[in-house]
């Protein structure tokens, strides 16, 4: 490719911009710079704004009061990229192979945010004017739970002001497949630690007579599930929406089956949840996971020791209408009444973000509709998506508009995992899509 776009999603991509790692501070502040002079470049109005934590960046287009007015949000921080022995070339590093950008971020989410902002600049460009009114946020806390955004956006509920979000954090059905997303799993996140004896004890003097940690902990996860795969927290299915008849028979349309499912991610079978299909289990069902566990000897070797604590950090995919705050209650009031005799068990609660749901037959939904249509030519999949971008329900109680999520990502894209890629098809794609949908926004009544 010759022209600047390119060039530009590589600088994007050299900050090593994990907001989870306190080493890495300075080099959100660095990447926050770089946005903002990026936008400066194109001709917005772009300011970095402090959170309370990572700073947010904020641009916006002059507003023109018969214009209604997009929010176009994404995010700069990046999940860690450990284990970096996985990698083929250095995930700071981004390197091009067979059409795709390898880095840490390449699609979730510096490409799919840099086409949105290389769209409208685009636009400016050529035609010096938008369809719409446009202001950017792009936060970098989205992968720690955004914790300091609501408040953000309390704050500047005003200059935040808009009539509709348009969002590309989400993935495609199957690759190059318009896919609108209409729902997002919420989450919230809890860790527990059991301890016991003061200190690590010699297993043959006193395994037998004194309770061991860790398998406390194994004893616990072990309650969370019943053998069919169902959670097994008393009241955990309480809140949850049964599926509607027409999203059973949109989700078993999609271009993907269980087998491609399987296939990308290398498991003898897939399990979960009796009832439904594991597409359904993805969007539309709740789950419990446990994400890391750990306690006693980690080395080399045996080491004959009974540990004195052990952990596990769990976080549970929510659905509509799911509440985080009582989801966590639950789990800490089974784990509490779980736990066996002669250890302690202490909880720490953690992030949550809401699930969230809009009608996808909404005049804005149908607006998004036509704009994939328009760049992809084909019917765009209508899709549940199993992860959480935690700000999407708070932005509708705070800001009152509904968003759209546009996926741009392949399913192969490797979001969260080593060899993270984004292919440069999806990236110009990206671009001209942004430009379909602003046109199309611009179409609505005021
Ligand atoms: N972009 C993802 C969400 C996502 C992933 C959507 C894959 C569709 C397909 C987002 O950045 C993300 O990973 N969110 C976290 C949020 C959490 C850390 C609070 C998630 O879902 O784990
Ligand atoms: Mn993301």
């Amino acid at each position: 490719m010759t022209d600047t776009r390119l060039s530009d999603l590589l600088e994007f991509l050299r900050f090593p911009s994990v907001s989870t790692q306190c080493e890495h501070a300075g080099d959100m502040v660095a990447c926050a710079a770089w946005l903002q002079k990026k936008f400066t470049t194109l001709g917005l109005e772009s300011s970095v704004l402090e959170t309370g934590g990572h700073p947010a960046v904020v641009a916006r287009t002059p507003r023109d009061p018969d214009k209604r007015t997009v929010l176009i949000y994404g995010h700069y921080d990046v999940q860690p990229a450990e284990p970096l022995s996985e990698w083929t070339t250095p995930p700071f590093e981004p390197a091009i192979r067979d059409g795709r950008i390898y880095a840490r971020g390449a699609t979730d989410n510096k490409g799919q945010i840099l086409a949105h902002i290389l769209g409208v600049g685009e636009t400016l460009a050529h035609a010096e004017t938008l369809p719409v009114n446009v202001t950017f946020l792009v936060e970098g806390e989205e992968e720690i739970g955004s914790p300091h955004l609501e408040s953000f956006l309390e704050k500047y509920r005003h200059d935040l002001a808009c009539d509709i979000i348009v969002i590309s954090d989400t993935g495609m059905a199957a690759h190059a497949y318009p896919t609108l997303t209409y729902a997002l799993r919420g989450i919230t996140a809890l860790e527990f630690k059991v301890t016991g004896p003061s200190v690590d004890l010699h297993s043959g003097v006193f395994g037998g007579a004194v309770a061991n940690p860790a398998t406390a902990v194994a004893r616990l996860i072990a309650t969370l599930h019943d053998a069919d795969g169902r959670v097994a927290i008393p009241g955990f299915y309480d809140a949850v929406r049964e599926l509607p008849a027409w999203e059973r028979q949109a989700a078993a349309a999609l271009p993907v089956s269980d087998e491609h499912i399987r296939l990308l991610t290398g498991v003898s079978q897939l399990t979960g949840e009796p009832g439904y299909t594991a597409i359904e289990r993805l969007g539309a069902r709740p789950t419990v996971e446990v994400n890391g566990l750990g306690g006693g000897y980690q080395g080399e070797g045996t080491k004959t020791v009974l540990p004195k604590e052990a952990f596990a950090k769990l976080t549970m995919r929510l659905v509509p209408d799911q509440n985080p705050e009582k989801i966590q209650q639950l789990v800490a009031d089974h784990l509490r009444s779980h736990c066996p005799a002669g250890v302690e068990l202490l909880i720490e609660t953690g992030h949550s973000g809401e699930p969230y749901y809009m009608d996808p037959n909404a005049p804005a939904g149908l607006a998004a509709r036509r704009a994939l249509e328009t760049i992809f030519g084909k019917t765009p999949a209508l899709m549940r998506e199993g992860g959480s971008i935690p700000i999407v329900n708070t932005f509708k109680r705070i800001l009152g508009a509904d968003s759209l999520l546009l996926a741009l990502a392949s399913p192969d894209c490797a979001a969260h995992s080593p060899n993270e890629n984004f292919p440069i098809e999806n990236f110009l794609a990206g671009i001209r899509l942004n430009q379909a949908v602003l046109e199309e926004l611009g179409k609505e009544a005021r």
